[in-house]
């Protein structure tokens, strides 16, 4: 009697044990991933029920990792990074960040607004990239939050006048991954004075797997019927030009490295693609345009990209040159990776012209952005 009795009631233990222990497949992990001027970093991972993993920490809203399978089932690690903190600090190429307060480029760190100049610091030649030098959003701690088993939500408060940029300004970033295999990205801003405003994320793909070689056997196939070209500072010129006929001319899947290195002006003073795209209206969901889709033959893996936003950067890595040592000691080198930066058109605050970045008090700005990935 004694043993079978003691048998039921280590079984009934067991399985109260386990079941607590049990995770549910949806759960959101966090993990302390060191500090940053004293504030600690967590890391959270996303799971979903296919076994698609993505980890963000509150460090530049950083996209950590990205681990999706190919069409054998074998998952990889499809996004640039580094295995620790410290890799992140500096992040001189943006990998994986938010990006703001104005994304991209400004000519000659210079805009007006409402009768007034501002100056803001230059980091790229004559021009401020990506915000600037100092309270960057790459590079700043943010507060990070839980939402819900598959969402998790970063804030913070970019102090008036930092990086010489107007008004105080709320920004919550929040990344959303579905059982439908799709990474959502939804930004929101709201300031209490005038400014320019543009967010994106600056995650470096390669759908081989992260460190596996260059990009230049991907196909990709970007929406747009018309891009920004640049002058010699990789600032738009002002001319929306049809890719027809062009090296940019991705309307239908092409290799990257099919004509990357074309005796074509735009080419030249970039050093590859660098280019903003102009998203054609169609076809639309829910709001979001298709962007574009991206095919690694080896794997399998597809990609596609949809947004709220009019423009998408497009850019192979160019400057990528092996000095950042990411993953598992894996060597970035040139063209190892590309981004699909959704965004308004640089340096718009100089263009009237353009979509209008202006965010003023009592408005709030809105974008989104869908990640979908896939196998074929
Ligand atoms: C953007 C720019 C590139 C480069 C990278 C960061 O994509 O358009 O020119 O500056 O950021 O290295």
């Amino acid at each position: 009697m004694m043993p079978t009795r003691f048998c039921l009631a280590a079984f009934i233990l067991i399985a109260v044990m386990s079941a607590q222990n049990a995770k549910p497949a949806s759960a959101i992990q966090q993990q302390p991933f060191g500090a940053h001027d004293g504030k600690p970093i967590t890391l959270y991972t996303l799971t979903n029920s296919h076994g698609i993993e993505v980890r963000a920490m509150n460090y530049g809203g950083i996209l950590v990792s990205i681990r999706v399978p190919d069409r054998k089932g074998e998952f990889a690690d499809v996004v640039l990074g580094h295995d620790s903190l410290q890799g992140y600090e500096p992040n001189p190429p943006y990998i994986g960040a938010i990006i703001g307060r104005y994304a991209n480029r400004i000519a000659n760190g210079s805009f007006a607004l409402d009768g007034k100049t501002y100056t803001l610091p230059k980091n790229d030649g004559p021009n401020t990239l990506h915000g600037g030098v100092s309270k960057t959003f790459d590079r700043v701690v943010w507060d990070g939050e839980t939402k819900g088993k598959n969402e998790v939500v970063f804030t913070y408060l970019s102090h008036d006048g930092d990086d010489g940029f107007p008004g105080n300004v709320k920004v919550r970033v929040s990344y959303t991954l579905t059982d439908g295999n799709a990474l959502l990205i939804d930004y929101e801003a709201t300031s209490d004075k005038a400014t320019p405003i543009n967010l994106t994320n600056h995650s470096y793909f390669n759908l081989a797997g992260e460190g596996n070689g260059d990009i230049l056997n991907h196909q990709i196939m970007i929406n747009a019927d018309r891009f920004t070209p640049v002058n010699k500072n990789l600032i738009p010129t002002g001319e929306l030009r049809p890719v027809k006929g062009t090296p940019l001319d991705f309307t239908k899947p092409t290799k990257i490295g099919a004509r990357i290195d074309d005796n074509y002006e735009q080419l030249t003073l970039a050093h590859g693609y660098d280019h903003n795209f102009v998203i054609n209206q169609k076809p639309e969901q829910n709001g979001l345009k298709l962007a574009a889709r991206v095919y690694e033959p080896t794997s399998g893996r597809t990609l596609e990209v949809w947004t709220t936003q009019p423009g998408i950067q497009f850019y192979t890595g160019n400057f990528l040159d092996g000095s950042v040592v990411g993953k598992q000691g894996h060597v970035y080198k040139r063209r190892y990776a590309f981004c699909l930066e959704t965004q308004h058109f640089p340096d718009s605050p100089n263009h009237p012209d353009f979509p209008n970045t202006i965010l003023r008090p009592g408005e709030t700005f809105h974008e989104k952005a869908v990640f979908k990935f896939g196998e074929k």
